[in-house]
């Protein structure tokens, strides 16, 4: 197939271009590198430096399959500080893509949502029928983002398969994301400093690695439109987290408690179920899986820092 990977120079885009790739799929990238990486880019990659709010100005984006729309205003603070940005992107922005896959006769949209749609739920593991109270600026705009690319898919008749993340972690994360704990623990300890834990540590999130995301993607192309959790349905504490990754980099040190962060939630986990009823997909790696495989990328393969 042909497939359009918005924020395909991002962390999350590169993982998914490579695979998608690798079986077979012609691949185009369009990013601006806001917080994209040119080094992502391979010679033999078909990459417009651009921007989502202006496809149309990009020429030879035509014949398009499927449209993986992940390019994204990603940071919950920035979205705190200046949230018509983080609206304009991540609305607006998603908007601008529909409406791009309408014209272009695009098939599919696969649209990179979060949990933080959910906010603070207590009934966990938490289920896609669940109520929505997203608790910052950058969750009520994957909301809206959500609902546009399902009313407009509908309208339109373009399938649509709206995936809605857990806490994603992987070699090429910059420390700012969404899931960025692990890699800010990993750049820590690499450099030989304390682990900086907010609040009591038990708090618990649902880590999934970026391979399983980018094979997500791949099972995305046959899934029936709807709205999908992906995750690996396990709750970790950040204690244990931080414990496993001082044990796993051979380090002999104890992770330091800082202040809570102001509407942090406490406790996150996805049922997944449902995507795996319907793709077939289901995670390759536990969470301490996944982080052996991102050490071992960052170790043997050079993979530039953030
Ligand atoms: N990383 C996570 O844990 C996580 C969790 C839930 C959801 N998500 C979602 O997954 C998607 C990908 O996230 P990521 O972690 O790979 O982030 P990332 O910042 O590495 O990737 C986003 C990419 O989009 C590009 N981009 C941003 N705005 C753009 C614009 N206006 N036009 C063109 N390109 C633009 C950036 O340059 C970057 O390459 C995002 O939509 C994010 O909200 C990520």
């Amino acid at each position: 197939m042909k497939v359009l990977i918005t924020g395909g120079a991002g962390f999350i885009g590169t993982y998914t271009k490579d695979l998608l790739k690798e079986k077979g799929h012609q691949v185009l990238i369009v990013d601006n590198l806001s917080t994209g990486n040119e080094s992502n880019i391979d010679d033999d990659d078909t990459f417009y430096k651009g921007d989502i709010q202006d496809l149309s100005d990009l020429k030879g984006i035509d014949d398009i399959d499927v449209v993986i729309h992940l390019a994204a205003q990603i940071q919950v603070p920035v979205s705190v500080q200046d949230p018509l940005f983080d609206m304009d992107q991540n609305i607006g922005g998603t908007i601008k893509v529909v409406e791009f896959a309408k014209k272009a006769n695009v098939k599919k949209v696969i649209f990179a949502s979060s949990a933080a749609v959910y906010g603070d739920n207590d009934q966990l593991p938490i289920k896609e029928e669940s109520i929505l109270e997203p608790m910052s600026p950058y969750g009520i705009s994957k909301m809206a983002a959500e609902k546009y690319v399902e009313v407009l898919c509908q309208l339109y008749g373009i399938d649509y398969v709206i995936l809605r993340y857990a806490n994603v972690f992987g070699a090429k994360q910059t420390a700012k994301g969404e899931g960025g704990v692990i890699k800010i623990f990993y750049d820590l300890l690499a450099e030989g400093k304390t682990p900086l834990i907010e609040g009591n540590g038990n708090q618990t999130r649902d880590f999934i690695y970026v391979e399983d995301i980018a094979r997500a993607h791949l099972y995305a192309l046959d899934t029936p439109s709807g709205i999908y959790n992906l995750s690996t349905n396990t709750e970790i504490t950040i204690n244990e987290l931080c414990r496993y990754m001082i044990v796993a980099m051979g380090k002999n040190t104890q992770p330091e408690h800082i202040d809570a962060r102001k509407g942090d939630i406490y406790r996150s986990c996805l049922d997944n179920s449902k995507f795996i009823d319907a793709s077939g997909w289901a995670p390759a790696y536990s969470v301490e899986a996944g982080i052996n495989s991102m050490i071992n990328e960052l170790e043997h393969k050079g993979v530039n820092k953030s």
